[in-house]
C-alpha cells in the first residue's frame, strides 16, 4: 500500500500521514517519508532527533558523483534502514529534506538521490506514506507508477481547492491513475463542486495534541480516519 497525501500548505497533509501511519501500523510495518520541504512529519509522529537526507552531503557525492558526470540510480539500498528514525509507536520516519535548485527538473545530485530512494521506497516498502508538497516535486514519471493511491486535502477554503485541482492534474500527468480528494477539518459548510472521499471533521484535540508536542492520534477521533484507512485499503486492492 503505497499513498501520496499532497495538498495546500496548512490543509493537514502532515497530520493526515502521521494518523493514517499509525492506523496501517497496527497491520505490518510502515515507513513514512516527509517529502516536503517544510519538514514537519517526524516532529508531529514525536521524533525530535533526525537528520533530513539533503544535508547529508558527504553521502550524496559518495553515491551520486558531483560534477560533470554522475550516477542516475545510485546505492541506496541501505539508507532507509541506516538513516530512518523510528517513533515511539515503531513508525519508520524519513525526511528527504530541501535542495536549493535551478528551477523544474533539476538534475543536481541531490534531487537524483532523493528520487533514487524514494524509488527504492516506493518498490521495498509494504506500507508507505508520504507526505508531499503541492507541487509533488520528487515524484517522477518512473516513480509514480508505483503509487496505489494519491489523496489531493482540501480543508474549507477556495485557495485550497484550486490547489487541489491542480495537484490532480500533475498527479494524472505523471501516471497516477486513483486519484480523490479529502474534506479536512470539516464544520459542514458545502465546499465547492468536489467529490470527497471522505470528511474530516475539525477537532480540537488535533490542535491541542501539536501544541502540547504528542503525536495527534493519541488524542484525536479516530473514526474519520479510520474509514478513509478502509476506503484506501478496498481501492488498492480493486
Ligand atoms: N481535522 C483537523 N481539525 C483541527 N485542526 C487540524 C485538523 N487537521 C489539521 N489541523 C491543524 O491544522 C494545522 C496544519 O496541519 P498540518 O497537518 O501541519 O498541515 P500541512 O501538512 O498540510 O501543512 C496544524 O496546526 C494542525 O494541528
Ligand atoms: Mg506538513
Amino acid at each position: 500500500m503505497k499513498i501520496a497525501i499532497a495538498g495546500k500548505g496548512g490543509v493537514g497533509k502532515t497530520t493526515i500521514t502521521a494518523i493514517l501511519s499509525y492506523l496501517f501500523s497496527r497491520e505490518g510495518e510502515v515507513l513514512a517519508i516527509d517529502c516536503d520541504p517544510s519538514m514537519n512529519l517526524a516532529l508531529t509522529l514525536g521524533v525530535k532527533d533526525f537528520k533530513p537526507l539533503s544535508e547529508l552531503k558527504d553521502l550524496i557525492y559518495e553515491r551520486v558523483g558531483r560534477g560533470l558526470i554522475y550516477k542516475l540510480n545510485p546505492k541506496v539500498d541501505d539508507v532507509i534502514e541506516k538513516y530512518s528514525v523510528r517513533n515511539e509507536d515503531g513508525i519508520k520516519v524519513l525526511v528527504l529534506g530541501t535542495i536549493e535548485k535551478g528551477g523544474e527538473g533539476c538534475f543536481c545530485p541531490e534531487s537524483a538521490f532523493l528520487r533514487a530512494v524514494l524509488r527504492h521506497a516506493i518498490l521495498k516498502s509494504d506500507y508507505l506514506l508520504m507526505d508531499m508538497d503541492a507541487g509533488i516535486e520528487h515524484l517522477g514519471r518512473g516513480t509514480a507508477r508505483g503509487v496505489d493511491v494519491m489523496l489531493a486535502v482540501v480543508e474549507p477554503n477556495v485557495k485550497s481547492i484550486l490547489t487541489a485541482k491542480k495537484i490532480e492534474r500533475l498527479a494524472r500527468d505523471i501516471g497516477i491513475e486513483r486519484v480523490y480528494f479529502v474534506l479536512n477539518k470539516d464544520r459542514g459548510f458545502e465546499v465547492g463542486d468536489l467529490k470527497f472521499v471522505a470528511k474530516i471533521p475539525f477537532d480540537e484535540r488535533i490542535i491541542e495534541a501539536d501544541l502540547k508536542g504528542i503525536p495527534p492520534y493519541k488524542v484525536c477521533n479516530l473514526k474519520p480516519f479510520e474509514r478513509l484507512k478502509d476506503f484506501l485499503t478496498s481501492v488498492s486492492r480493486a
